[in-house]
């Protein structure tokens, strides 16, 4: 049970389009410690709710990629505000359905998994999407057309933010390749596959709405062999703002240019649309929390180095990601240039030169953009402990994780007593 542990004014939250309030973000700071993932709830819920207000004339379903973040809580929140979710693995899955979404709720989008794996899916009678020749071929053997199944393909479009995050490019490992079709017929047929869904997913931060039009064309070329499909599932990718003035993915413009696309095509035939947004879900509803360890001037720059690294938050080394970082501690202090970097014996940079209100010692440093990938990513490198984990709801702070102590770094060890 999440613990309710404060109650803050409205005037906290300023607006809902607006992010947490320093006030907020140091009182929970305070009172749970550093490092600390913060996540807003209202944040989540009008994100959602932009993306069914843009898509209302349309058949649209939209499923949460909760590999970005599945903090318990958070999915109960995500099931609460209408979502339905999408996973890439067996206990992701698992943990939609502990969270009390029901099976038709849940999509398992597979990606190189055993065929046990499948199995298991579909004996918990969700959704399934099959992303290799083989697994379709067991699947058909096994199952033939009793289990509506859908077939993850690779379209051979290069899309995404950078070149790790591109996922539907012709040397990428996801999907079946799209030229590869005359196999998946013949495959289809000989096992009387009842096929429900062709699904792509080209990316992460896609910003260019032409993107999904392109997707889409590729699989009208595909779509007439299939005759008992219900929905095409165009997967997530859609990019978020990480600064001021950032481009962002025009989800309004997105929304009319699919309808357009499916309307205009010659094959048209009322097929319902799927997406799996993650980052647009949760990204901007998180914040790490973290303190200032010390401040150490060299002739090149000064650092601060934070109690945090990239075991808390790796997309800054991992993909040279972008997130603001903020000093709430001393917003009016004079403007100086930093590299903001961890405490783990790597290079591990957050920010190389880096503008922010002077930062001392013990200042409090939030970063933006924390929610998607952030915990989720995170793990025990240097045996350092994992953060906590609050959810703002209603303008209430909830403890939802509790930070790691030492007794968790030593959990699953088993300690040989020959030794
Ligand atoms: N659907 C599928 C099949 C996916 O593989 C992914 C993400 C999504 C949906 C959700 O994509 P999103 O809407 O979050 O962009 N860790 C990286 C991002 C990796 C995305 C992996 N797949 C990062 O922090 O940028």
């Amino acid at each position: 049970m999440p613990i309710a542990c404060s109650l803050f004014p409205v005037h906290y939250l300023r607006s809902m389009s607006e992010q947490l309030s320093n006030e907020i973000l140091l009182q929970a700071a305070q009172q749970f410690g550093t490092p600390l993932y913060v996540y807003h709830a209202e944040k989540i819920t009008e994100q959602f709710n932009r993306l069914t207000a843009a898509f209302s004339k349309s058949d649209v379903k939209f499923f949460y990629a909760c590999k970005a973040l599945t903090n318990i809580n958070i999915l109960k929140h995500i099931k609460t505000i209408g979502a339905n979710v999408d996973c890439s693995s067996i206990n992701e899955v698992k943990l939609a359905l502990h969270a009390g979404f029901p099976p038709s709720n849940v999509l398992y989008t597979s990606n190189g998994i055993a065929f046990e794996e499948i199995e298991e899916a579909k004996n918990l009678g969700v959704h399934i999407n099959i992303d290799s020749l083989s697994n379709l071929e067991k699947f058909g053997k096994k199952f033939g057309h009793d289990y509506p199944v859908g077939i993850r393909l690779r379209p051979n479009i290069m899309a995404g933010g950078n070149l790790k995050i591109s996922t539907g490019h012709d040397k990428s490992k996801f999907g079946i390749p799209v030229d590869q079709l005359p196999e998946i017929l013949k495959l289809v047929e000989q096992n009387n596959l009842h096929i429900k869904d062709l699904h792509i997913h080209t990316g992460s931060e896609i910003k260019d709405v032409e993107v999904f039009v392109k997707g889409i064309e590729v699989l009208f070329d595909i779509i007439p062999h299939f005759k008992e499909l219900e929905f095409v599932d165009l997967g997530g990718g859609f990019k978020v703002p990480y600064k001021k003035g950032d481009a962002s993915t025009d989800i309004e413009l997105l929304a009319e240019k699919v309808k357009e696309a499916f309307n205009s095509h010659p094959y048209h035939r009322p097929l319902q649309v799927w997406f799996e947004p993650g980052k647009f879900m949760v990204s901007e509803c998180g914040y790490l929390l973290t303190q200032v360890n010390v401040i150490k001037e060299t002739e090149a720059i000064t650092f601060a180095g934070i109690n945090s690294g990239f075991n808390h938050l790796i997309r800054p080394m991992f993909y040279d990601s972008y997130h603001r970082i903020q000093n709430i501690s001393n917003p009016g202090g004079e403007e100086k240039h930093y590299a903001v970097v961890g405490n783990i014996c790597e290079t591990d940079t957050f920010a190389w030169d880096r503008k922010l209100n002077e930062v001392r010692e013990g200042d409090y440093l939030v970063f933006y953009n924390a929610g998607a990938y952030g915990f989720e990513m995170s793990s025990n490198f240097n045996s350092r402990f994992k953060p906590a984990e609050v959810l703002v709801k209603n303008n209430e702070l909830h403890l939802i994780r509790k930070r790691d102590v030492f007794e968790d770094l030593l959990k699953n060890q088993i300690e040989l007593s020959s030794l």
